[in-house]
């Protein structure tokens, strides 16, 4: 079986075929940066617009590269949320409105399901049970995963999520949106041990986390510092050592807690090196092992959405004539399979 996946939730449009047998046939990417780039951050009607304007000519670009036509495919799979309504709208409607013209099945499918599911598209895959930590713009979560589907909430942000905090962080340190690649790169030149971060809520039980007071500890650390080069990179330093040690003291606990030693990480800041670094020391000692997508799944694309919906089609898991977006949608409320 073969599906296509059409990913549109926030600001970049993805798409891609999966094979069930042979795995990601092709994929493209188109990043909406540039659009956004002057405000600083997603403005959600040009990206709905933007949207609009890009899905259809990658479909196209697409089954191109595959040299497959809609009569290859056994299934759309798009993205119904979470996200920005304009721009879930845009995958949902086009999505929906092929598998009705080509008369196959639609599948929706949730964003996090298909960021939690993308070292699956690896050679070295997780069995099940495992924790995921799902770090992305819009969220932080540690989730404990039976099967799919079965997905227990540990913890998650009560304010901020990393990604955010990497970005307001390095918009204060005077670097474009998104942030988070630009900070990360700064970090390289910091010392160690210049400034101190505080490691939030790890002096406490629990798995939830808080990120936004670390973004005010940088502000007042920039406001009372002469700001030269060196001064921007220590800053970047002590803070991305902060949220690393966090979400790292955090996975151990959660890895004990649940007495599970495979932990997955995915979500656009489980590209950073520094943090893949450091979860592999930490599971390595309790004799575990970290999974996680390649660099260019670990953000947004298609091929993660083409995936999660194939392991729905396969379940018989359609959608019906409607085409609905659901902008807040809680993970641990999906269907097992
Ligand atoms: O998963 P994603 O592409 O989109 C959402 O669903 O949010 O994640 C984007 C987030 C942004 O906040 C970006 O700054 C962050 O992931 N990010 C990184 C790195 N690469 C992307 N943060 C830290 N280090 C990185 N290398
Ligand atoms: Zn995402």
């Amino acid at each position: 079986m073969r599906i296509l996946g059409i990913e549109t939730s926030c600001d970049e449009t993805g798409i891609a075929i999966y094979d069930e047998k042979e795995g990601i046939l092709a994929h493209r990417l188109y990043s909406q940066i540039a659009v956004h780039a002057d405000y600083g951050g997603v403005v959600p009607e040009l990206a709905s617009r933007d949207h609009v304007r890009k899905t259809i000519p990658l479909i196209k670009e697409v089954l191109a590269d595959a040299k497959l036509t809609a009569k290859d495919l056994d299934g759309v799979a798009y993205t119904a949320g979470p996200g920005l309504v304009g721009a879930l709208l845009v995958g949902c409607s086009i999505g929906r409105s092929l598998a009705y013209g080509w008369n196959l099945p639609a599948v929706p499918v949730h964003h996090m399901e298909g960021h939690l599911l993308a070292p699956m598209l690896e050679d070295d895959v997780p069995d099940f049970p495992f924790v995921a930590l799902l770090v992305s713009g819009g969220h932080t979560m540690l989730v404990r995963v039976d099967g799919i589907g079965q997905y227990e909430l540990l913890g998650e942000s009560v304010d901020d999520a990393a990604g955010e905090a990497f970005d307001k962080t390095a918009k204060l340190l005077g670097l474009d949106y998104p942030g988070g690649p630009a900070l990360a790169k700064m970090a390289e030149t910091g010392k160690k041990g210049r400034f101190k971060f505080p490691r939030p809520m790890t002096d406490r039980p629990g798995l939830d986390f808080s990120f936004s007071g670390l973004k005010t500890f940088a502000a007042n650390t920039i406001h009372k510092e002469e700001m030269d080069k060196q001064t921007h990179a220590d800053v970047a330093y002590a803070f991305q050592e902060a949220v690393v040690d966090t979400l790292a003291i955090k996975c151990k606990r959660a890895l004990l807690q649940c007495e599970l030693k495979r932990l997955v990480i995915a979500g656009g800041v489980s590209a950073n090196t520094e943090l893949r670094a450091k979860l592999e020391q930490i599971t390595a000692k309790l004799g575990g092992k970290v999974y996680y997508p390649r660099p260019e799944f670990c953000t947004d694309n298609g091929a993660m959405i083409a995936y999660a919906g194939m392991q729905r089609l396969k379940a018989g898991v359609f959608a019906d004539l409607s085409f609905k977006a659901t902008p807040r949608w809680p993970l641990d409320t999906l269907a097992a399979i």
